[in-house]
């Protein structure tokens, strides 16, 4: 992937950098992102869009990994920002984001995160339900300041992807079914409100989406209800969002499209759909998150205690686990895995490439085909640049990993990796050690 390549030491260099050396240098587990390939991935949705000559949005969807370098470089690449909570929004605010630029998603956005978005004036709210509606309205008209809005819809397509990240379906938390009257209902409530400037209408199906027809029919339903308010309440929506999901290659049975493929077919849709009813051309909002930065991520692991059972399989465990990466566990997640010391050696039999927390189901490939693992063997595996630290946990008191930024022959630390002292910077200690709590 990327800029990924293996040195005359028969190491897997990184944007131009050793990993064996950057392992020594920081510590395993490591997380290393290669930028060139946010980058490129970011410029092909741009210019897919540009080519068509329509008005879009890139907005990176930062909860597949949200930091304040790589808000940093999201702005270099003058790409929008998607954030879903006060945390996330924090970040961005750190990172001096442009405010304009960023939409504030969730299905249950508080009233004191709501309140930051509005101090921070940032770019859009994208609306999910009926009690937002009503505080965004409040918010607003306390402070007699606008605010752009999105509504979120449920257009009722059933992505095939692992269902917890299925959200395009009728039975989701997510936003406003189309069918029943919900998003008419929530349209009335914020059409023609003298705060409230509503731009349009999102959706997001879900993630790891390989075929273009989901975001087809997606698209397809939402332009239909577009056209639809345009004949009842003469509205006309300005913005289409399709939200993100585009799948990658983890493995080599996932078949993903090139980013601009996914895009190309929902610029056709919608001129399509635009020339049947004669709509004019919206701007097309789109939300990458995996598909930015998933396959630029490579963590780097320390191969320790190996276990043989005799006959079935030989576990090579390593220095993390579902801690750093739980999506194995989660998701039964496949992933692919080399000796990042020893790219030139032969492939052994499969093993089991094992974290080190107490789990059975603490495995990050069940079945890895890489050189004869000895102890000290730099382990890399790839395409976790999503979801995986922005999921991360303390299980076990594990600390999470550092991360390191790689391009053009050089590197950077961005998150430092936690110390034990870290660990229990929150802990406060019983007051009164003898009779405990009372
Ligand atoms: N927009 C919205 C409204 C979303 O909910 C999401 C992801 C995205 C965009 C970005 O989707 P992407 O392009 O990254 O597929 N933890 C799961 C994925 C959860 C996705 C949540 N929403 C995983 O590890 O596979």
């Amino acid at each position: 992937y990327g800029t990924q390549s293996v040195n005359n030491h028969g190491h897997l260099t990184i944007g131009g950098v050793d990993t064996v050396d950057l392992a020594n240098m920081y510590g395993t587990p490591l997380l290393v992102y290669d930028i060139a390939l946010f980058r490129e991935r970011a410029k092909a949705f741009k210019e897919t869009f540009k080519k068509a000559g329509i008005n879009a949005q890139v907005a990176y969807a930062s909860k597949a990994f949200s930091s304040i370098a790589i808000y940093e470089v999201a702005k270099q690449m003058d790409l929008s920002l998607d954030v879903v909570s006060g945390g996330e929004l924090f970040t961005a605010v750190a990172a001096d984001f442009p405010r304009e630029k960023i939409h504030f998603h969730g299905n249950n956005k508080s009233y004191t995160e709501l309140q930051f978005a509005f101090d921070e004036g940032i770019g859009c709210i994208v609306v999910d339900n009926f009690l937002e509606i009503e505080m965004v309205k409040e918010i607003s008209e306390a402070r007699q300041e606008k605010m752009n809005v999105l509504l979120r819809v449920t257009p009722g397509v059933n992505a095939s992807t692992h269902d917890y990240i299925t959200t395009g379906q009728e039975d989701s938390k997510f936003g406003f079914d189309l069918k029943n009257g919900q998003a008419d209902d929530a349209f009335l409530k914020l059409y023609n409100h003298p705060y409230i400037n509503l731009l349009g209408m999102h959706c997001h199906i879900g993630s790891q989406i390989f075929e273009t027809d989901a975001f087809r029919f997606a698209a397809v339903a939402l332009m239909n209800k577009m056209v639809d308010w345009r004949e009842k309440f003469k509205f006309i929506c300005s913005v289409l969002n399709l939200g993100g999901g585009f799948g990658i290659r983890y493995t080599v049975e996932d078949t993903p499209l090139h980013p601009s493929a996914y895009v190309e077919e929902m610029e056709k849709v919608v001129l399509e759909m635009t020339r049947t009813h004669n709509y004019p051309v919206p701007e097309i909002w789109i939300e990458p998150g995996r598909s930015l930065v998933g396959d630029a991520g490579t963590t780097l692991y320390t191969a320790g205690a190996m276990k043989e059972v005799p006959g079935i399989r030989t576990y090579v465990a390593v220095d993390g686990g579902m801690s750093d990466n739980i999506r194995p566990a989660l998701y039964e997640a496949k992933y692919t895995a080399v000796t990042a010391n020893r790219m030139v050696d032969p492939h052994s039999d499969k093993v089991t490439i094992a974290g080190k927390c107490c789990e059975s189901g603490d495995k990050l490939i069940e079945d890895a085909y890489i050189a004869e693992p000895v102890e000290g063997d730099i382990i890399a595996i790839f395409c976790t640049g999503a979801y995986t630290y922005s999921m991360a946990s303390n299980y076990n008191r594990l600390p999470k990993p550092a991360i390191v930024f790689c391009e053009d022959g050089q590197h950077q630390l961005v998150v430092r990796r936690e110390t034990y002292e870290d660990i229990i910077r929150l802990d406060v200690p019983l007051q009164k050690t003898e009779h405990g709590v009372s």
